[in-house]
């Protein structure tokens, strides 16, 4: 397993989760060098044993909590960075009701940290994981950069609190170069079936749900609702290839550093599937039966939520490749490869 000499190094907070565990693979493939610090929460270590074989690269690891600052800055003692890619936090809306608390130690207090020691090293580059939640129940779609922003919950109330953040230091110092990515639905696995999400527990999303039912693990999907003003009355999103959202967070880093103060983008295809267009193309691209009841609305669901990213596609030179049938094919080897995710 190499290491890249004189490659330029990305340190990856978050670096062992679903997302982080494709960008790190993505960015050794781009050449990049790649250090993780991860407490490993809502992970495994197996993740990124697995991105090294896949890239024979190595990555260096650290577990450490990024609310510790202490341990963050030892980090930074030992490696002088390009930029950082935060991914660290806690995600799960639901839970965010019950212990806010722990979501704005983790996801807010956790940035703010991670600022202070960036700042403290002279590092002033940063890609934040920011959320498609931000526009909360937006008027129209396609949805804009622009479109007024607003939280319904916790867990989008610590993602409006460190873009703002993230701002206000853009402010207090010009020389941060600061990229706001907002993600849609990030569906999908890495090709080989070899790394893909793995949610602890009941999903709450949708297509690790239905991969859970089609591998025979739950037994019917419930859908949320079916009386949307919507063409089949269920929920439209915008889901996107875990792979080419990765991507979005390449070519940010390569060109972040021609960038000045802050840039917003939306991730996503900036087309819409319903419940029932998900169900009926993971049948057709698995071969398998998702059996499915029509249930209440989900408290807080929106009808529709769809990107417009043409904004991404001129600051980044970026779109989405990957299609529908491709994020099922992907999510379906690795959910009938991996049943029991990363634990063996
Ligand atoms: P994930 O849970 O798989 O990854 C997050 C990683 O951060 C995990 O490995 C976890 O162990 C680690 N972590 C959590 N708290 C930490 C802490 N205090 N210190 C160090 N490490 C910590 O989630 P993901 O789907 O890969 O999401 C990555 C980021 O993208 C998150 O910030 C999430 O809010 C954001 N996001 C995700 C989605 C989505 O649908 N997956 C959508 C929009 C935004
Ligand atoms: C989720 C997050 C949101 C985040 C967004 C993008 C929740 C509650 N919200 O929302 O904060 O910004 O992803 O990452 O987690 N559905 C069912 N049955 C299920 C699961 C989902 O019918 O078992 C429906 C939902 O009602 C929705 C669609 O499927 O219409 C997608 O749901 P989900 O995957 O949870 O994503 P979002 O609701 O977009």
């Amino acid at each position: 397993m190499s290491v890249q000499q004189n490659a330029k190094k990305i340190l990856v907070t978050g670096g062992a989760g679903y997302i982080g565990s494709h960008t790190c693979l993505l960015l050794l493939e781009a050449g990049f060098d790649v250090v993780v610090v991860d407490n490993l929460s809502n992970s495994s270590l197996e993740s990124l044993r697995r991105v090294e074989k896949l890239t024979e690269k190595f990555i260096r690891f650290y577990k450490v909590d990024v609310t510790d600052q202490k341990a963050l800055n030892a980090v930074f003692v030992d490696h002088e960075f390009e930029a950082v890619v935060h991914f660290a936090g806690l995600k799960a809306v639901g839970e965010s009701s019950q212990i806010p608390l722990t979501y704005y130690e983790q996801n807010v207090h956790g940035s703010v940290t991670l600022i202070k020691v960036m700042q403290a090293h002279n590092l002033k580059r940063i890609v934040f994981s920011s959320s498609a939640t931000v526009y909360g129940d937006p008027a129209s779609v396609p949805i804009k950069e622009d479109f007024p922003t607003s939280a319904t919950n916790p867990y989008g109330r610590t993602k409006l609190f460190v873009e703002e953040i993230l701002r206000d230091q853009a402010v207090a110092d010009n020389e941060w170069q600061i990229v706001l990515l907002r993600y849609f639905n990030p569906v999908g696995a890495h090709i080989s079936g070899q790394i893909g999400e793995h949610p602890q527990g009941i999903p709450n999303n949708l297509m690790p749900y239905i991969s859970q039912v089609a591998v025979g693990q739950r037994e019917f999907l419930s859908v949320f609702g079916n009386d949307y003003s919507t063409p089949d009355g269920t929920g439209v999103r915008d889901y996107i290839h875990v792979v080419d959202l990765s991507d979005a967070h390449v070519k940010a880093i390569q060109k972040i550093a021609s960038f000045a103060g802050v840039t917003t983008l939306n991730l996503g295809t900036g087309n819409g599937y319903s419940v029932l267009d998900m169900v009926k193309a993971f049948e057709q691209g698995s071969g398998k039966n998702v059996p499915y009841k029509l249930v209440e609305r989900r408290p807080g669901d929106i009808a529709e939520c769809w990107a417009d990213p043409s904004y991404a596609g001129v600051i980044l030179g970026w779109e989405a490749k990957k299609g529908l049938d491709e994020m099922i094919e992907d999510t379906w080897r690795w959910q009938s490869n991996n049943p029991n995710g990363f634990n063996k």
